[in-house]
């Protein structure tokens, strides 16, 4: 699968970098925002650079002349994990003043599969109104919200929990966290 992935200075960075992980054996895209890297160093401690190694291609969010940019370039699905409610409110209202926020537009009108992974609470009226807007033009908002179901005993076990949920709404097969009633 072709995967762009986009890291904006949402608070989630961990999940970002273990779902890279998971995607391995995948063509993987990494673009992160400036503030994305600011974030990734806080609650990670990782540079950017860190985190290259582990994409298959990783673009600087400013050049938007990157061959991602175009709707030319064929992919299967773009996550924006985690997407910052300033990356939301740019792509609700169509502004693609970056490479994240221009690969977001163009997965929209290309009708292809779009994931933004928000962090933000409580949310305001208007981010809300932005992610019901984004959901009726076909993204898929699936925040950061943890389920307890499973017991999880650390907070890696929350990471990989989002992570693996990120990875069913792609479309790719995985047993990384154990599903309600099924052993
Ligand atoms: C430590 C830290 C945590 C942040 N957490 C969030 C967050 O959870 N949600 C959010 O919407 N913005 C958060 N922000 C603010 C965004 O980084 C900021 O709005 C930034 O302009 C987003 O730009 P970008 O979307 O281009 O990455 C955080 C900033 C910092 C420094």
């Amino acid at each position: 699968m072709r995967v762009v992935i986009g890291v904006s200075g949402g608070s989630g960075a961990p999940i970002a970098v273990k779902l890279l992980g998971y995607l391995k054996d995948h063509e993987t895209h990494l673009v992160i925002s400036d503030s994305g890297k600011k974030v990734l160093l806080q609650e990670t401690g990782l540079k950017p650079e860190d985190v290259y190694t582990s994409a298959t291609y990783h673009y600087d969010d400013s050049d938007i002349s990157e061959r991602i940019s175009s709707g030319s370039f064929i992919f299967d699905v773009c996550v924006i994990v985690p997407c910052s409610m300033s990356s939301l409110a740019k792509i609700s209202a169509g502004i693609s003043d970056s490479l994240i926020t221009r690969v977001a537009a163009v997965s929209l009108k290309e009708r292809r599969k779009l994931i933004l992974v928000p962090r933000e609470t409580p949310l305001s009226t208007i981010a809300l109104e932005n992610m019901l807007h984004l959901s009726r033009n076909g993204a898929i908002i699936a925040p950061i919200m943890p389920g307890f179901y499973n017991n999880p005993k650390s907070v890696d076990d929350i990471v990989s929990f989002t992570a693996s949920r990120i990875m069913d709404l792609m479309g790719i097969p995985n047993d990384i966290s154990k599903r309600w009633r099924e052993d």
